[in-house]
């Protein structure tokens, strides 16, 4: 059994890992500070394990992860904390720049205090920006972030390879495509097409839905990220990818077709094309091939297996959306989005 810290693990991705780790047999120490997008629904069903503390705290707060270190002795850090919606960052990029580039920086500080503590990093493919259609970016592409969130997450992965070098603290980058799965606030795209659905309201896209994006299913990038724990060599960075993409608008239909074989649809969920969004890239693309041959490790979970999961497991936690906070978001982009 190894301790963990998960930062984050009240949102989507984070609460899927602690859940894997835990039925791992790890023990596992949640530090969230409960910020719009966290849901205690998402860590009910193991919120009552002995190997399950929850923290409520900003990853920037050095004093409160220092006691947690220092009484838990954990071996690594997942950091998953972080403002993670693109167009709330259109919004108010300051929150983004609070959490995503200062906060990390505070977590750099603190290890600096306990190079044992291993930290891994999970950042995304939006710091490559726009990908042409036939390339995938790999691991040694050049950042070119296009929006105020994906520009945080390029500055948290610089400073933390500049730690790496300067101060010798043991980290590894993880860069991951599109997740999909259980647990999703419903202000992304997949919860928010099929809450849509169950809403019988209209399926709003962005442009003419031709932007394409990676898709992976969560418990995937949790398996990989367990592995780059394992095998994953310090310094390095890994681009975690399942070499499919899609775009908006087939996903969009592919949803609609299974929600209908399932009677979930209503000919009221029409799709609608709106406005696009100022800066929004038309495709993200990893290539995965060096998580694939060096840590051996590949997606396994096929999309539509995936998207009729996800679809079930909305429909079954109706609840889910009795604890998600601040419902009414109202973006300067406009009505609804
Ligand atoms: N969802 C994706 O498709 C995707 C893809 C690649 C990478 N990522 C990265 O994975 C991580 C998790 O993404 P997610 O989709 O689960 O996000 P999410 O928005 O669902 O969850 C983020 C969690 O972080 C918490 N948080 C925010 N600021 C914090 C702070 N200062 N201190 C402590 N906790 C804080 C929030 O309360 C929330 O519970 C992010 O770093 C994101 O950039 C996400």
């Amino acid at each position: 059994m190894a301790k963990f810290i998960v930062t984050g693990g009240l949102g989507f991705i984070g609460s899927n890992l602690i859940e894997y780790l835990i039925n791992l047999g790890h023990f596992v120490i949640n530090i969230d500070n409960g910020s719009y997008s966290s849901n205690f629904y998402n860590v009910k069903d193991f919120k009552n394990n002995p190997n399950y503390r929850f923290y409520k705290s900003s990853i920037d707060s050095q004093t409160n992860i220092i006691k947690i270190i220092k009484r838990y002795n954990p071996k690594c850090i997942f950091n998953l904390a972080a403002e993670t919606h693109v167009d709330r960052s259109i919004d108010s990029p300051s929150k983004f720049i609070k959490t995503n580039i200062n906060g990390v920086y505070s977590l750099l500080e603190t290890l600096v205090k306990f190079k044992k503590v291993k930290l891994i990093h999970i950042s995304t493919d939006e710091v490559f920006g726009n990908i042409k259609s036939n390339l995938r970016a790999d691991e040694r592409t050049a950042y070119k972030p296009k929006n105020p969130y994906a520009a945080t997450k390029a500055a948290s992965d610089h400073l933390i390879r500049a730690y790496i070098n300067t101060f010798k603290i043991k980290a590894i980058i993880t860069n991951c495509c599109n997740n999909y799965g259980p647990r999703q606030n419903p202000e992304k795209l997949i919860p928010k097409i099929i809450t849509n659905i169950f809403k019988k309201e209209k399926i709003q896209i962005y442009g003419k839905g031709q932007n394409s994006r990676e898709w992976i299913h969560v418990l995937d990038h949790c398996k990989a990220l367990y592995q780059v724990f394992k095998k994953g060599v310090n310094g390095e960075t890994y681009n975690i990818g399942s070499n499919k993409n899609i775009k908006n608008i087939d996903l969009v239909k592919k949803i609609i077709f299974f929600a209908r074989k399932r009677n979930f649809y209503s000919t009221k969920s029409k799709i609608i094309f709106i406005k696009d969004r100022p800066g929004h890239d038309l495709r993200y693309a990893l290539n995965s091939n060096k998580i694939s041959k060096k840590l051996k490790w590949v997606s396994k979970i096929n999309i539509n297996n995936g998207l009729i999961n996800t679809l079930e497991w909305y429909a079954r936690n109706k609840k889910f959306y009795k604890f998600i906070k601040n419902k009414n978001f109202k973006s300067r982009l406009g009505k609804n989005r």
